[in-house]
């Protein structure tokens, strides 16, 4: 595809398919390209217009989703909470969660890695950073899930608007005590901090910071679990470098970086023309949809060499896994950090893991990378 056809329409998604490592890299620098993506869709009957609106309310508020000027405000105040102090102080409990995940699992021999242990812990780090109690886990998980359906719409459901409409709306219920609490008790987390964030007189209003915990909640478990699940199953299957990094530790930062790029979870990003764009000979409509295919971009050997080789030494690795521009991912550092630690932990502690089989399967999904399980004895 990417290089017989770089740049194409595509008939059944509507919109305009990038494969090319460079043609990406610059559209997400280029401001005639909107991540402002989630409108209230004309196309619905009434009472589903109404019950939407609350649901664009919130969706509509996430800084991935706006352009400047909005954009840099709100990122701008939630940096002031997210800051990298408040992921370095996560290190100890990520240590204690995967340690306690595999005391369960040693004893049985056997495990799913995505069920048993890389699911667990990014919601456990996220409630935790949020200050939200872990038992509630699961149901922000549940939550965040059903959202899952509507952002990427990827899922044929006939009733995944209401599904994820609920979903964000209990959410949303349940976040709204919780930061009326903490403007009333600060707290030492990461809630409180966006409540506090000030920047020139300017703060995150309430709808704000319950929309920015939303998108931490959902932007940050699912993507990280898939992380740490490929990036297992990368090196199981590739054992000749798993063996180089349990005898060479020190290469883990070139590692995760390697498999953000090899086998990184979020195969694609959606932007919107805003203009008449001509890129060569295909010229990209306003309104127009582009797709941003970060993971056939990871491959280009235009700009890495032996593309689809594993390495994890691999120097000046410059994938797009967590995007480019005014958009890169907020949550990259914790996301590094939680899956340099679990991938370690694994590697430390399980000494002759091997897949348990090989036919796995992909989950069926155009934004992301995911396996269904991943079972290793
Ligand atoms: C943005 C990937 C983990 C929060 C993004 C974008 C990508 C991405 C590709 C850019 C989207 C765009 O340009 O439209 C990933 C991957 C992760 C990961 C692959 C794990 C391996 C996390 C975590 C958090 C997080 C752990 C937070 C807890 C965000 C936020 C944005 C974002 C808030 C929006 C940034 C902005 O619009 O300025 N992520 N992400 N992500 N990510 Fe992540």
């Amino acid at each position: 595809l990417r290089k017989e056809d770089p740049i194409y329409w595509n008939e059944r998604w509507n919109g305009w398919v990038f494969t090319r490592y460079h043609d990406i890299n610059k559209i997400l620098l280029d401001h005639r390209f909107t991540a402002e993506r989630i409108r209230p869709s004309k196309n619905m009957p009434e009472q589903m217009v109404l019950d939407m609106a609350s649901t664009y309310e919130i969706l509509s508020k996430w800084m991935v989703f706006n352009d400047p000027p909005n954009h840099t405000r709100i990122r701008m105040l939630v940096n002031k909470a997210f800051t990298p102090k408040a992921v370095e102080e996560m290190r100890p409990f990520m240590h204690e969660i995967t340690d306690s995940l595999l005391n369960q699992v040693e004893s049985s021999k056997k495990m799913d890695v995505i069920r048993d242990y890389a699911f667990l812990l990014p919601i456990l780090v996220i409630s935790k950073m949020l200050g939200l109690p872990d038992e509630d886990r699961d149901l922000l998980k549940q939550w965040s899930d059903d959202l899952l359906l509507l952002v990427f719409g990827a899922v044929k459901e006939t009733n995944r608007h209401e599904r994820a409409k609920n979903g964000l709306q209990q959410m949303v219920y349940y976040l709204e005590d919780v930061v009326q609490a903490r403007q009333k008790n600060s707290q030492d987390d990461l809630i409180t901090a966006l409540v506090n964030a000030k920047e020139k007189g300017d703060a995150l209003s309430m709808g704000e910071v319950i929309s920015t915990c939303t998108l931490l909640i959902f932007g940050g478990h699912e993507t990280t679990t898939n992380l740490i699940a490929n990036g297992l199953y990368s090196l199981l299957k590739n054992p000749d470098q798993l063996e180089k990094l349990r005898s060479n530790p020190s290469l883990i930062n070139t590692a995760i970086e390697e498999l953000l790029r090899y086998e990184g979870p979020s195969k694609a990003i959606m932007r919107i023309a805003k203009e008449d764009v001509q890129i060569e000979d295909k010229r990209i409509k306003k309104g127009q949809r582009v797709l941003l295919m970060q993971n056939i971009a990871n491959r280009d050997p235009e700009v890495f060499e032996n593309p689809d080789k594993l390495d994890i030494a691999r120097q000046s690795n410059h994938h797009l896994g967590f995007g480019k521009g005014i958009h890169y991912c907020l949550g990259a550092p914790l996301a590094r950090l939680e899956s340099t630690i679990a991938i370690n932990q694994v590697l430390n502690r399980l000494k002759n893991i091997r897949l348990e089989r090989t036919d796995l399967d992909w989950q069926p999904n155009i934004i992301s990378r995911a396996l269904k399980q991943l079972p290793i004895i």
